[in-house]
């Protein structure tokens, strides 16, 4: 079941919502907005708590993949809990009401101040390197408080991702390496006081697309634990981090699902008496929304036709940032007569680099028709910038009775940017 279709008479829906509509509704219609589907949200994080059941699981919903609160509100009520990369999202996790006992901080670059934060709220720490691991101790001496941490190991597996997204092979700045691992075990003895070991973290990378490689890490990882153990460590978790792709073509392909993971290593939960971490954040929320743009205008240079809309790298950067995917579709049926070409879907913004999707086959639109950008629910409000003054867009959702739509986020304006000069 999809969150986005077309109708019998060619319009897409959001749901049972006509997207066309919710553009003629919306405040803010003459910009580009991200529209979600709530119940599409629901669908995934069932899949994951289906897949868990009968196993000790926690599933920490990778907030950098998507910080809209109302998100996050919505994941914590299903049971979901969060893993966070800085002190503000941390905060903003609390904000949200998850358990910090049950959420993780992660990072390679972790500061002092936002250490002690998660010290005093009790949130499991990784631990990425020697000199964060000495920091560590000094939040925990700091709070008075006993941090409960996992090493997290670079297992040097070959995720088969794009070089930007890939975390866990040998050269990444991610992580411990594996031969360091006693030294890593003293410290941690010598500094019992301030540091607890409970668990093993690793993170491969993302869109990963074949679960054997989780399989291989996972091996990796619970021969690490074992071997912890046998050190007099009481290990409780295995962190085996994000990652699992989802299908950006739209072609039909069958990709992994939670439960094809989560069944490539369930087996070696077994008889360890552990508790499994995942740390999910795209196959969570990329495909809830679609951004909703308007066609600006249709031009031709040189061999090239290009469909200009209101939306940009500013509100969606991961095609100019990756080459990366993004299926592209009109929400209206075509004018009658009207021509299919070829077309490069580009930006407004100054930048060759704008542009959301290359060589797109599709019927010639009209000026001010919609287009969506689909799978734009990860990484693409969260990397949303201002450039150009482009002002970041408002996010809606269709609320779980398909029919109506909620704003989720306001619109930010010239007004946010000015407040920044206020008194100076
Ligand atoms: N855990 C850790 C330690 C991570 O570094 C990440 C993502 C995740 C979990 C969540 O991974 P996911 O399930 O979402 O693949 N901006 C890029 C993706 C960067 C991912 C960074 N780490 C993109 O737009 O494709």
């Amino acid at each position: 079941q999809s969150a986005f279709s077309f109708n019998d008479e060619g319009y897409m829906l959001c749901e049972g919502v006509k997207i066309v509509d919710v553009m003629a509704m919306v405040a803010e219609k003459k910009r580009p907005f991200y529209l979600y589907s709530k119940s599409q949200l629901t669908r995934n994080y069932a899949a994951y708590a289906e897949a868990l059941q009968g196993t000790q699981f926690i599933v920490g919903y990778a907030v950098k993949a998507n910080n809209n609160l109302k998100i996050l509100e919505h994941l914590r009520g299903m049971g979901s809990s969060a893993v966070l990369v800085s002190g503000n999202e941390l905060q903003l996790a609390m904000r949200a009401g998850f358990d910090p006992t049950r959420c993780v901080f992660n990072g390679n670059g972790k500061l002092l101040d936002e250490l002690i934060l998660a010290a005093k709220l009790d949130v499991l720490v990784n631990v990425d390197s020697e000199f964060d691991l000495e920091q560590i101790c000094e939040a925990g001496r700091i709070s008075g408080k006993q941090i409960r941490v996992l090493l997290r190991i670079n297992p040097d597996v070959d995720p088969q991702v794009h070089p930007y997204v890939a975390t866990g092979n040998k050269n990444s700045k991610f992580g411990i390496r594996n031969e360091k691992l006693g030294w890593f075990l003293e410290q941690v003895k010598h500094h019992h006081d301030k540091v607890k070991l409970v668990g093993v973290h690793c993170h491969l990378g993302s869109t990963i697309s074949k679960v054997n490689i989780f399989r291989d890490a996972a091996e990796l990882m619970v021969g690490y634990i074992d071997l912890i153990r046998k050190e007099g460590f009481e290990i409780q978790y295995l962190n085996i981090g994000g990652g699992l792709g989802i299908d950006y073509y739209h072609e039909g392909a069958v990709y992994p699902t939670p439960m094809d993971l989560i069944d490539t290593v369930r087996d070696l939960l077994t008889g360890r008496d552990l508790t499994l971490i995942i740390e999910p954040g795209r196959s969570l929320v990329a495909n809830t929304a679609v951004l909703v743009n308007r066609v600006t205008g249709v031009k031709s240079n040189g061999n090239k036709n290009f469909i200009v809309i209101d939306g940009s790298m500013s509100e969606l950067i991961r095609p100019s940032l990756y080459s990366a995917y993004q299926h592209i579709e009109l929400v209206s049926p075509p004018a009658a007569g009207a021509k299919r070409a070829t077309f490069d879907v580009v930006g407004p913004v100054c930048e060759s680099s704008d542009f959301l999707g290359k060589d797109r086959e599709m019927a010639m639109p009209e000026r001010g028709a919609g287009l969506v950008v689909h799978d734009a629910g990860a990484y693409c409000m969260a990397m949303a910038s201002t450039y150009n003054l482009r002002m970041r867009p408002p996010e809606y959702w269709v609320e779980e009775d398909g029919k109506t739509v909620k704003k989720i986020r306001h619109a930010e304006d010239l007004h946010d940017h000015l407040r920044y000069f206020d008194g100076l």
